[in-house]
């Protein structure tokens, strides 16, 4: 089956072609194309992202990115087509609310063949919802003119089978169905939830952040510390090297709800001791810096780790992954790696932040079920969870 998948629910516009195969439990998963632009740059200067500068470009990338898509996979064929006056008004009214993107969709598509894909998979939520709209919008167009059925996809799912892959040979990957019950931690800048996968696919939230994300807390505390956004690989790089260097730290943080009896998180309180310690110094010197990001780490990780103990005890799971953009810190893979008698999974690293090809493979597994979704059905939902 051949997939092209968009993804635009933040900041970043992905657009991904990949053709999966099931044999039994596994699947591998070949990426014929795959384009991805950040929009970092645009938001590094507010220091995180603006939802409405984030959709314009969501606009502006996505027929650029499905062209080199397709031209990656060849499947870009020029050839002029017609389009029904009905229908290329129904796209007009599809794509109207962003500017300039349905003069540039039919530009595009009035001189393209259509490629050889059995479904459209898309985001639809949770993100910020003027970013989903365009994505939204956009496959609901390819859908239209080409033909192709729809699947609707869960971000956090598709950050949870990322989290399942691994690589077999250059852009392919084979994805083996864990033993369930099956713990899923999905760590992420929007994001901090335990997820059991009962069976298949079967999900239930069993614990989650009741303030600020994981990926959040380290943004927020990288700013403090007056460096560059997005601060996670930042405070990572930093941590690091003083945990290299084996100082002493002078700075003891808290590790909110780390005995608490839930499965719940809890990052502001970690953050705001954070703000209280620098105020007290003032400013911090370089190497107060890195001892403030280690300790930081240190508790921010520790929870997490904690917390995914007790959740695979007390569901006696026996295989473990880590999803979202936070499960490329080092430090968290080198612990939860330690813990005894579960296997543990990570993204390949080129899929732990947010990309088009998690959203496929997740839509293989909705299509194989024949979960299409219609067009009128998919909404943009800011706030969708899992289970
Ligand atoms: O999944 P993702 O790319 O986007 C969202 O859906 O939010 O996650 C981005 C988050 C950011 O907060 C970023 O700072 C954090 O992941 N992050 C990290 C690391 N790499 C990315 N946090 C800690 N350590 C890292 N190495
Ligand atoms: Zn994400």
């Amino acid at each position: 089956m051949k997939l092209l998948a968009i993804e635009t629910s933040c900041d970043e516009t992905a657009v991904a072609l990949l053709e999966g195969n099931e044999q039994g439990d596994t699947t591998s998963f070949s990426v014929l194309g795959n384009t991805l632009i950040s929009q970092i740059d645009i938001h590094r200067e507010y220091g995180g992202v603006f939802p409405a500068m984030a959709k314009r470009a969501h606009a502006q990338n996505l027929v650029p990115i499905l062209a080199s898509t397709l031209e990656e996979a060849n499947e870009m064929h020029e050839e002029k087509q017609v389009l029904d006056e009905s229908i290329t008004k129904e796209l007009e009214t599809l794509l109207s609310r962003e500017p300039g993107l349905s003069e540039s969709f039919l530009a595009f598509i009035t001189e393209t063949r259509r490629p050889q894909i059995d479904a459209v998979c898309v985001t639809y939520g949770p993100g910020l919802e003027p970013a989903l709209w365009v994505g939204i919008n956009f496959a609901k167009a390819i859908s239209l003119v080409w033909n192709i059925p729809l699947v609707a996809v869960d971000h956090m799912e598709g950050h949870h089978m990322s989290s399942l892959l691994t690589p077999s040979s250059e852009r392919s990957y084979t994805l083996t169905k864990p033993n369930t019950p099956h713990i899923t931690l999905l760590v992420s800048g929007g994001h901090t939830e335990l997820i059991l996968m009962k069976a298949w696919r079967e999900y239930e939230k069993i614990g989650e952040t009741r303030d600020d994300a994981v990926g959040e807390a380290f943004d927020k505390v990288a700013r403090m510390m007056g460096l560059p956004y997005p601060g996670g690989p930042e405070v990572a790089r930093l941590a690091h090297k003083d945990r290299e260097d084996a100082r002493t730290n002078p700075f003891t943080l808290p590790r909110p709800m780390i005995d608490s009896p839930d499965l719940d998180f809890s990052f502001s309180g970690l953050k705001t001791a954070v703000l209280y310690k620098i105020k007290e110094k003032e400013t911090l010197t370089d190497v107060e810096t890195e001892q403030m990001a280690r300790s930081f780490e240190d508790s921010a990780i520790g929870v997490l780790v904690k917390k995914t103990e007790k959740a695979l005890n007390q569901f006696g799971a026996q295989s473990l992954s880590v999803g979202g953009g936070v499960s490329a810190n080092e430090h968290l893979q080198r612990t939860l790696a330690e813990i005894q008698d579960v296997s543990v999974s990570f993204p390949p690293r080129e899929l732990t932040g947010d990309n088009a090809v998690m959203i496929g493979v997740a839509g293989f597994y909705k299509a194989l079920e024949g979960n299409f979704a219609t067009p009128e059905s998919i909404v943009a939902t800011g706030t969708l969870s899992l289970s």
